[in-house]
């Protein structure tokens, strides 16, 4: 393996977080405590982990940037690609197997650590190089069997561990939830520098420039949590905007609206945030108004967040508020609670509330086995429908979108469109949408709220303003590049 740390503590500099390795040990033990009360569990079981493997682009010998597998780092922590990871149950004991790389590696990769040199920098009982194995001269990969050699020797049971695992997952300990609210402390204050140089005529792609230089630079998160969402206007209605085949590339008009939806990571520790907002820093009524009704949703839900409660009730409660506030402004009509029988609420937000969120943004954990999705409209999309508890971290993220499809189908549906007032409607068309996400996390007796971003139009507009006469300038701006 390539040159880098010895210490037992992952840090990107003295202004970020150091995270000590004793971290992933706790995970270990709170899985080993797990195991010890399943009466599937032997005694003098090993749980054998296999991490991410390297991998190259297609045919090429290019090596995207490595990230490890989310059960492994949650395991052991390890940076590198090709790792094994075993624990023995009743002891704890950890050993790692590490990649054993020729030595002529070091000319690309620099020195090249030993097995003491892993013991101390994943503070680890035992490191172990494993053999080389089966080079293949041409794309320079080794050959790999599913498992170990000499496995056929063991009693393997590959049922028992997945659900424990991703158990102790969905509830995050102490160090955890302080690397949750690192990535999350610095991908606020990202969202925060982009709302101070947005302006018209910037491209959107500029937005996720901004804000990936800042996580990076001002806070060493080298990833993103998942591939940023800076829609504007019509586009920001589009739910995974940003994909590779309408990557962030319109340039901003004066008066779009912007949903930018991005969150760095830290150590592999996710954050996941949604700030909207006109990208001319001055919100119109109608702005205004689906931003407002959006944040009562939000808000609404965060003041009954606490162990106990059901997160499809919560679900249901966002989609509450936002009809009220949406009957408000003269979209619709009629009984709230018969439009929610006929699931409108679904119409201007198709997707869940909310999701659990950790090593992936995505977090695992969400339908345990005996749970089951409500298969109705908006709620079928919801990524848990779990009861809360302490030390669970989610996403609380309600939004309100015009989306011509949806609308086109909610206009056809009788029961949809008696509470629709289509005049009102045509008028959004075009609109895009607003979301307001914020990541929490579950206390004994509600929540804490990690995102710390400007939130009233208020607060965004005050900051926005604050950029003015003081943005960065835009390449485009010094006119264009000959071809
Ligand atoms: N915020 C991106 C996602 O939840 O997929």
């Amino acid at each position: 393996m390539a040159s880098g740390r010895v210490e037992p503590a992952y840090c990107r500099g003295s202004h970020t977080l150091v995270v000590s390795m004793a971290m992933f040990k706790q995970n270990r033990q709170r899985l080993c405590e797990r195991l010890h009360k399943n009466n599937k569990v032997p005694k003098g079981a090993v749980i054998l982990l296999q991490g991410g493997e390297a991998d190259t682009r297609y045919c090429s010998d290019h090596e995207p940037l490595f990230r490890q597998e989310s059960f492994f780092h949650w395991m052991f922590g390890v940076e590198e690609p090709d790792f094994y990871g075993a624990v023995e149950v009743d002891t704890g004991k950890t050993m790692l197997f590490a990649p054993k790389l020729p030595a002529e590696y070091a000319v690309w990769m620099g020195k090249l650590l030993t097995e003491d040199d892993f013991k101390v920098r994943y503070e680890v009982d035992e490191v172990y190089f494993i053999p080389e194995r089966g080079l293949n001269t041409d794309s320079g990969k080794y050959s790999r069997e599913a498992a170990f050699d000499g496995i056929s020797e063991f009693k393997v049971n590959n049922e028992v561990l997945h659900p424990e695992i991703s158990e102790c997952r969905v509830f995050k300990s102490d160090m955890e939830l302080e690397v949750l609210r690192y990535a999350n402390r610095v991908s606020s204050e990202a969202h925060k520098e982009v709302m101070r140089n947005v302006k018209p005529g910037m491209y959107e792609y500029q937005m996720e420039s901004m804000f990936h230089h800042y996580c990076y630079f001002q806070g060493g998160l080298r990833h993103l949590s998942y591939t940023c969402i800076c829609g504007s206007g019509d586009n920001a209605s589009v739910l995974h905007y940003g994909h590779a085949g309408a990557p962030n590339s319109k340039q901003l008009h004066d008066g779009d609206m912007c949903l930018l939806d991005m969150g760095g990571e830290y150590y592999c520790y996710a954050s996941d945030i949604t700030c909207s907002y006109p990208c001319n820093g001055k919100f119109t009524e109608k702005q205004k108004g689906i931003y407002n009704a959006v944040f009562k949703a939000s808000r609404a839900v965060m003041a009954a967040v606490k162990p106990g409660v059901s997160w499809v009730d919560m679900h249901l409660l966002a989609e509450r508020v936002q009809l009220e506030e949406l009957a408000k402004l003269g979209l619709i009509q009629g009984d709230i609670e018969e439009m929610m029988k006929v699931r409108l609420g679904a119409v201007f937000m198709p997707h869940g509330l909310g999701h659990f969120m950790g090593i992936d943004t995505h977090d695992v954990g969400g339908y345990p086995e005996g749970t089951e999705r409500i298969n109705e409209a908006g709620l079928r999309s919801l990524r848990t429908s779990r009861t809360l508890e302490h030390r669970m971290v989610l996403t609380i993220e309600p939004g309100l979108y015009f989306i011509n499809v949806l609308l086109d189908q909610a206009l056809a549906n009788p029961e949809q469109a008696r509470f629709m007032c289509q005049e009102v409607i045509e008028q959004y068309r075009g609109f895009g949408g607003v979301r307001i996400e914020d990541d929490i996390a579950v206390t004994e007796d509600g929540m804490e709220c990690l995102t710390v971003v400007p939130r009233t139009v208020e607060e965004i507009e005050q900051l926005m303003a604050e950029g003015e006469g003081h943005k960065v300038t835009l390449p485009q701006e010094a006119g264009k590049p000959s071809v």
